[in-house]
């Protein structure tokens, strides 16, 4: 039996061998569709009024013409980029969501048959892609509270030839601490490493490393307007990095025409009124301590974990865990379910922050599912 598989695959063709190999691997699965339901599952913001959008929108749709290929629409976007994060725009590299900017630094500069590392649980998205392109992903666990150890983390990604480091971490929600991710940056840089930092979250965190980037070699810093903007059904990324590194991507390693007119101008007139968004980004940083704290006032074993994020990491616990998933289900809330597959924590969901009334309903689904289980 043994000698006819392998007989078999020495008959098999280069690309069936391939598309076997790809079929054994781990791939992100698109999240279900649930019409009408509270949707806290994605991390996208929904503080952000969808007319403010859909005005935008409109807008943008007016003013431009899709008979053209994008060209000025490009380098409007890199213009207001450039205001939002007071980064000139030589440093500055756009792509159709920061998921593109990776893969493309993945398959390019970052070079297959090599060497990753990145500290887990983190952002799968990245370790597919890995795994997808043929780079072997060393995974430094983080400790229970998922703190990360700085100097043990340095030792073992000093051998690697690509650094992940997500800050504010998905899907557990904390920022590294700024001299931590300095300290690592500063260790870590090297002429012959690409240290990427994917920021998705710091427009609602506490400080950002992209000026860092500006001025160190082959560290990246990787944005995205898919979170705080309210755009990511739009795919519009940005990366910040050295001049020599940011213009290669430019110039040469994003395509040309990477994403729409319409995408491109909505994210400009987006970020013009970026003062609008500061707002909502201000009430999301408001209701994640009001929904913490409620969490955390629960007893019965929930436990939150500190998130400088638009969402929560929540270890409900074995006992808990299935009388919540029942009662999400029964008043039509989505989120992230995890249950056991985080080493260590049982019962684990990833919550988005959402409006006010949107966290009610999540809360007082908890709360629901906790008085059940007490009685
Ligand atoms: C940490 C992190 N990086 C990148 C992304 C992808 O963002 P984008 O929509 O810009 O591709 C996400 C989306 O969930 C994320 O959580």
């Amino acid at each position: 039996m043994k000698k006819k598989e392998e007989e078999k695959k020495r008959r098999q063709g280069r690309i069936a061998r391939e598309l076997g190999r790809i079929a054994g691997l781990d791939r992100y699965v698109r999240p279900e569709k649930v019409r009408g339901a509270i949707k806290l599952d994605s991390n996208e913001n929904f503080a952000l009024d969808s007319s403010f959008i859909a005005e935008v929108a409109a807008l943008a749709a007016g003013a431009v013409d899709l008979r053209e290929y994008p060209l000025d629409e490009f380098d409007a976007l890199s213009r207001q980029l450039a205001l939002y994060t007071g980064i000139p725009e030589k440093y500055i590299g756009i792509g159709s969501g920061s998921d593109q900017v990776i893969e493309l630094l993945l398959t390019t500069i970052a070079g297959s048959g090599r060497r990753a590392c990145a500290f887990v649980p983190t952002f799968s998205y990245f370790i597919n892609r890995c795994e997808l392109h043929g780079i072997r992903v060393d995974k430094v666990p983080l400790d229970k509270n998922f703190e990360l150890d700085p100097k043990a983390f340095v030792k073992r990604a000093a051998r690697s030839d690509v650094v992940y480091l997500c800050s504010p971490n998905n899907p557990t929600g904390g920022q590294l601490a700024r001299k931590d991710a300095l300290y690592m940056i500063d260790e870590l840089e090297s002429d012959d490493r690409l240290v990427l930092v994917d920021e998705a979250y710091a427009d609602f965190a506490g400080y950002s490393l992209a000026k860092e980037a500006t001025r160190r070699r082959n560290v990246i810093v990787l944005r995205t307007l898919s979170k705080a903007f309210g755009l990511a059904g739009a795919r519009v990324g940005y990366m910040v990095a050295n001049e020599e590194v940011a213009g290669a991507f430019n110039s040469t390693i994003q395509s040309p025409y990477p994403i729409s007119t319409l995408s491109l101008a909505i994210a400009a007139r987006v970020l013009e009124r970026s003062e609008r968004v500061k707002k909502t980004i201000e009430a999301v940083r408001e209701e994640r301590r009001r929904v913490f704290g409620s969490l955390s006032g629960f007893g019965s074993g929930i436990k939150a974990y500190r998130s400088d994020a638009n969402f929560l990491f929540i270890e409900a616990g074995a006992r808990n865990y299935g009388p919540i998933v029942r009662e999400l289900a029964r008043s039509g809330i989505v989120v992230k379910l995890m249950g056991d597959s985080v080493a260590g924590h049982r019962g684990c969901m990833r919550v988005t922050i959402g409006t006010r009334e949107m966290n009610d309903a999540f809360l007082s689904c908890i709360e629901r599912a906790v008085a059940g289980v007490a009685r």
